[in-house]
């Protein structure tokens, strides 16, 4: 078969309007202030390896100040009606729209994913977080009749880099909604949206202290979950973290929500749309370069349909754009950092050594930078280790099925529950599946569709409490 090229021109998104500071400060009690660790560190660019700017790095004394801020804002924020508090959540959702090109652009440039992805995916679903939990805020007795909705204080959030403004909008928008205040800690290597939402959250003229921004990697994180302000702790990451997290929650007496990693399934019959779940295949293991909790990264094939869509899949992989995460024709932009790199190609090793067949399209890679071709294993056992762990990478791992019974036992044979897909033509599989799959989301005909009104989470060590719709209302409140 000769393969299919592209020769498209370049097509750079501007970097001219956005504005990145030399240095970043902690974003506390309204202000942006030196940390009193006196430490910086370095957050860069992975598509090339250059530094972007310096972010503060929280100490005790700045968590500590940080928590004073947002116990001290409490009282006020709480006893303002829904219907205001809704009206700075508005507010801070419409000049996130106002500024989008440049969220944008800061996304794409510090996390390493596709400005087309950060355009149209990332920055506008941030917003519509924040328009939909401002039409909750009013509306809380509603959402829970014959009950009274509290709020529950101070909420110490921990987000990822995978997604970094809009998990920083899922964790601020509903705990806002309710009446909270919060502590949000951005992941180490994208600080730098969190910083331009402080800016926006300043100019949305939010009393000082509901919302405070700190920066510093895993050993800040800890003195977050260990302090004693926060009644409430929300972190989106790894289940080795997550499970330090909980143990911080149960000593500390706190509400805790964790959304953890997952090993989703995706599961083609053979009365599938062959050519859409082809695309839903790419779409779920080759998005944001497969940095996602819910990546379909498990495919599970019907046997009578195997070589057909295994011979489609390669060839829509070998059309793929892996490059600059600036221009706009690219599919695959930089992985996120070196380590998630090495973890990433340390599982290529693992693959091979445990006899799976490994395919990779032979495209261009630029010779800086983190990068990694969209990989398949083919011939993979149940018991393999790509086919058990999180990889969080653009690596799909292959079975096949003959029956129904057989996939949902597979499918179900992970430590993980967060997410799956189902194709198929016929309405009754998709019901008997869904009921089946012991995961939070499971998409049909689709995947990685998100929406604020949709709760997201998952079991098992994908972890528990739900984000999004008004499920995710109630990880904010006390009754
Ligand atoms: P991580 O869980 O260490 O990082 C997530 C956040 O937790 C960051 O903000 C980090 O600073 C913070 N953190 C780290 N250690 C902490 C601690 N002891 N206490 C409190 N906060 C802490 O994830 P990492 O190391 O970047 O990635 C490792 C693996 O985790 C990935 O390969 C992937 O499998 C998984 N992961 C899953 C994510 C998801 O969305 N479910 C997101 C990020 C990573
Ligand atoms: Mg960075």
């Amino acid at each position: 078969m000769t393969k299919m090229t592209w020769d498209l021109s370049e097509a750079p998104e501007s970097k001219a309007h956005v504005q990145i500071a030399e240095r970043y400060g902690l974003f506390i009690d309204g202000e942006f202030r030196k940390p009193q660790s006196g430490m910086y560190f370095d957050t860069t660019n992975p598509a090339n390896g250059t530094k972007l700017s310096e972010v503060a790095e929280a100490g005790q004394a700045d968590v500590d100040a940080a928590f004073e801020a947002a116990d001290k804002a409490f009282a006020g924020w709480s006893a303002l009606s829904g219907a205001e508090r809704g009206k700075y959540i508005y507010r801070i959702a419409r000049m996130m729209q106002e500024k989008s090109r440049e969220l944008a652009v800061l996304e794409s440039l510090d996390g390493g994913k596709p400005i087309r992805e950060s355009r149209d995916i990332d920055v506008p679903l941030a917003a519509a977080h924040f328009f939909y939990y401002a039409g909750w805020a009013d509306k809380l007795e509603y959402a829970f009749p014959n009950r009274t909705p509290r709020p529950l204080g101070v909420a110490a959030q921990i987000i990822p880099w995978n997604f970094p403004l809009l998990m920083a909008a899922w964790k601020i928008a509903p705990a806002l909604a309710c009446g909270n205040t919060v502590v949000i800690k951005p992941a180490e290597t994208t600080p730098l949206t969190a910083l331009k939402l402080a800016e926006i959250i300043r100019e949305a003229g939010l009393p000082n202290g509901v919302v405070n921004i700190i920066t510093g990697a895993g050993a800040t994180g800890a003195m977050m979950t260990n302090h004693e302000v926060p009644n409430k702790l929300a972190f989106t990451g790894s289940t080795q973290v997550g499970k330090l997290i909980y143990k911080a929650a149960l000593k500390g007496n706190k509400k805790v929500t964790l959304e953890l990693g997952g090993k989703a399934a995706n599961i083609i019959f053979d009365d599938a749309p062959i050519d859409a779940a082809v695309e839903g295949i790419i779409n779920g293991i080759y998005f944001n370069q497969g940095h996602v909790c819910c990546a379909g990264s498990r495919l599970f094939v019907q046997e009578t349909v195997y070589d057909e869509v295994i011979a489609k899949l390669k060839k829509r992989m070998d059309n793929l754009i892996v490059g600059d995460p600036m221009d706009k024709n690219t599919d695959i932009g930089a992985i996120n950092s070196q380590g998630q790199l090495n973890t990433i190609e340390k599982y290529l090793e693992i693959g091979k050594e445990e006899g799976a067949e490994m395919y990779q399209p032979d495209c261009d890679i630029p010779s800086e930078g983190n990068w990694c071709r969209p990989t398949l294993f083919l011939n993979v056992a149940q018991s393999n280790r790509i086919a058990q762990e999180e990889i969080f990478g653009p690596v799909l791992a292959v079975q096949t099925f003959r029956t129904i019974d057989e996939v949902i036992d597979k499918a179900n044979n992970t430590p993980y529950g967060l997410s799956a897909g189902v194709w198929t033509d016929k309405g009754s599989k998709i019901f008997q599946l869904t009921k089946a799959l012991k995961a939070g989301v499971v998409w049909a005909n689709t995947y990685n569709k998100f929406d604020p009104t949709s709760p997201f989470g998952g079991y098992k060590e994908s972890g528990f409490g739900r984000e999004g719709g008004m499920h995710g209302l109630e990880a904010y409140l006390t009754f």
